[in-house]
């Protein structure tokens, strides 16, 4: 995880100077916080307190004693910080920023899937609605999903929703056979492993590093998956010089700044989502303006996913 102090720097874009003061000066009056994922914008990233993985991002909002989280990632995301510390008001620049595999789904769904598998322990990625995580037994994140799945005995069957190509990935890496659902990231599933075939052949020498929800034939060919910090900590490690970035291109303003004598290739250009891009400096400033829009959730569902999540948070 990496924390920064939000700061107007000599040389700061003229235009963005006053509106980073403001966001300073109401994020002392109202004792807030700004957090981001590692897709944000750079200038969000930029004005971040902190910047991180799904996992990070929800210790963090756990743990904090800010009056107010603005969060800036998406709805799912804003979501997990409330029920992991609802006493706090969760404010995100945009209500619109979702994410399509947490759309694909439901509370029904998971009553079917247990229907069908009767014993099965449910284990939820955090790319889920709220009321999915209700249902949940478990919630992973990409940086302890292989983690959560071996703890659960290798008798028990094990239905791990909603991202298939997730799943895939434990499957490979503990051996086990999981029951699959059809969720996939559109984003990642741009990714083509031509596309890291190519990246190859053009830096021989690079480090490729893919995020799990890659399909499966891309992820079998990097040198690295992980999930977005655990991939900076690799690249930070690493003697190359060059990167493959196999993932949300948004990754690469983290990776440049920390790494500023490295290079880093895109797998593919396009890999781009769309939901994380609707955040800005000016949204950010309205959000802590109006302390709005704010995320609230029913109390049954609160108290539902945090069991879920506490699970996962004991075993990370
Ligand atoms: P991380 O938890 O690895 O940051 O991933 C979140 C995500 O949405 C990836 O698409
Ligand atoms: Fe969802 Fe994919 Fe965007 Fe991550 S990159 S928020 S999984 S659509």
């Amino acid at each position: 995880m990496k924390t920064f102090e939000p700061l107007v720097y000599a040389g700061m874009d003229p235009q963005v100077a006053p509106m980073v003061e403001r966001i300073q000066f109401l994020k002392e009056k109202h004792r807030a916080i700004i957090l981001a994922h590692n897709y944000q914008i750079g200038e969000v990233q930029d004005v971040a307190d902190l910047i991180g993985d799904s996992l990070e991002l929800a210790r963090y909002a756990a743990s904090t004693d800010a009056d107010v989280i603005v969060f800036c990632g998406v709805h799912f995301m804003a979501e997990t910080a409330k029920i992991m510390n609802p006493s706090r008001k969760v404010v995100v620049p945009d209500l619109k920023a979702g994410c399509p595999m947490s759309d694909m789904i439901t509370p029904e769904e998971v009553d079917r899937l247990r229907l069908k598998n009767p014993g099965a322990v449910v284990v939820t990625y955090v790319n889920s609605p709220a009321s999915v995580k209700a249902k949940s037994d478990i919630c992973c994140t990409s940086a302890n999903a292989v983690r959560i799945v071996s703890s659960i005995p290798p008798e028990t069957p094990v239905i791990f929703i909603p991202d298939q190509f997730l799943g895939d990935y434990v499957q490979r890496e503990t051996g086990r056979k999981l029951i699959l659902f059809e969720g996939f990231c559109p984003t990642h599933m741009r990714i083509m492993a031509s596309d890291i075939d190519r990246a190859r052949t053009e830096n021989p020498d690079a480090l490729v590093i893919a995020h799990p929800e890659c399909q499966p034939d891309v992820a079998i060919r990097a040198d690295v998956v992980a999930s977005t910090s655990r991939m900076a900590s690799a690249v930070r490690d690493s003697a190359a010089r060059q990167v493959v970035v196999g993932t949300e291109i948004g990754m690469i303003h983290r990776l440049r700044k920390e790494n500023p004598t490295k290079e880093f290739i895109p797998a593919c250009s396009t890999c781009d989502c769309a939901n994380m891009k609707v955040n800005s400096l000016e949204k950010i400033l309205w959000s802590l303006e109006d302390l709005a829009p704010e995320i609230t959730l029913p109390e049954d569902v609160i108290r539902g996913a945090r069991k879920a999540l506490d699970r996962m948070i004991e075993l990370s």
